[in-house]
């Protein structure tokens, strides 16, 4: 069976289509990094206007990369939750078009799920149960992923996610968005010593929630001191950039790593499925390869490609269908940011 699966939930417009025995049959991602990178962020009715030009033209590249027309497919599956609203509608309205002209079932798909389900796709074996963690642009959570379907919310941020963090310290580095690859970059060469920042909840196991807030401020007054935020006059040299990227990524690695291993003495669960983009970092592969290993605990981290949003995640929807789950024609986002 061949599913079609559309993602725009944020600022990438893609789509993909899959096999339910999880082969990719194709895989497209246009992605608007270059509309968002002179406002630091992502602007929601751009994205939303983007993935209007783009969303038809993207699903037709899938399809055509495919070799298929759209009576081949078997289901249409969209992410409806969560995410921008502007940009979640474009999406949802181009699958249930699709799913009224061709008379296929309509499959929601939730895009924090899909994250962990990427373990899935890449290990091409089960997954589940396992204790599924997603670190993001706009998310951190933790779930309990007792099977493909049956996803139980552990914990998440109280404020930023450990992607947005990246980004806006980066701002204050003076490196382009996204900023979670320059700081890395950056850190490499730099003494995660150098600075002490803090690492919020770390020492509070019963609580498993994430705050990077706080963490924002400490770089700041670390660059430019309490009371200022005018970083056109941050003078500092590239050793020093260097050093605040390294200190900083510890301290965000830290609490992810702690944080995931808080929720596995919590659970008792054995395994630990990891996505979403800060998941491409290097420095919190290694550490939780380290400790995984170390606890004796089975770790999947999503391949680099898979981590940052794409369609190809929308494969979760096969399970979905194998469950029966289908939508009316009346389905709606969910736009609301789970914390
Ligand atoms: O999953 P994603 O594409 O979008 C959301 O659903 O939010 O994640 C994008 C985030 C950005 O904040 C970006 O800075 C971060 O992932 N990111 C990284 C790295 N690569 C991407 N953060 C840290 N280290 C990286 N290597
Ligand atoms: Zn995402």
């Amino acid at each position: 069976m061949n599913f079609l699966t559309i993602e725009s939930t944020c600022d990438e417009t893609a789509a993909a289509v899959v096999t339910d025995d999880l082969q990719v049959l194709s895989s497209v991602v246009a992605s608007q990094e270059d509309l968002h990178e002179k406002f630091n962020g992502v602007v929601p009715e751009i994205a939303a206007r983007a993935h209007m030009e783009r969303i038809l033209p993207v699903i037709d590249e899938a399809l055509s990369r495919a070799g298929l027309k759209l009576d081949d497919l078997d289901a249409i599956a969209v992410a409806n939750q969560p995410g921008l609203s502007g940009s979640l509608l474009v999406g949802l309205s181009a699958a249930k078009s699709l799913a009224l002209a061709t008379n296929k079932p309509l499959i929601a798909v939730n895009h924090l799920h899909a994250h962990i389900y990427a373990c899935q796709i890449a290990a091409k074996a089960n997954v589940f149960p396992c204790l599924g963690f997603i670190v993001s642009g706009g998310h951190t959570n933790l779930f309990r992923c007792v099977d493909p379907i049956s996803f139980e919310h552990l914990g998440g941020t109280i404020d930023d996610a450990a992607g947005e963090a990246f980004d806006k310290v980066a701002t204050m580095l003076g490196f382009p968005y996204p900023g979670g690859p320059c700081i890395s970059k950056a850190a490499a060469s730099g003494d995660h010593r150098a600075f002490k920042f803090p690492r919020t909840f770390l020492n509070a196991p019963d609580r498993l929630q994430f705050s990077f807030s706080g963490l924002k401020t400490a770089v700041l007054y670390a660059l430019l001191g309490p009371g200022n935020s005018d970083f056109s006059r941050l003078d500092i040299s590239d050793q020093q950039k260097a050093d605040v990227a390294a200190s900083f990524e510890q301290a965000v690695v830290d609490c992810l790593v702690g944080k995931a291993f808080h929720a596995i003495a919590k659970t008792g669960l054995g395994r630990i499925c990891v996505g979403g983009g800060v998941a491409a970092n290097g420095r919190l592969r290694q550490q939780l390869a380290e400790r995984c290993e170390k606890e004796e605990i089975e770790l999947h981290i999503a391949p680099v490609e898979l981590c940052t949003d794409n369609a190809v995640m929308g494969a979760i929807a096969v399970e979905r269908y194998r469950a029966g789950l289908f939508e009316e024609l009346d389905l709606d986002i969910v736009a609301g940011l789970l914390r």
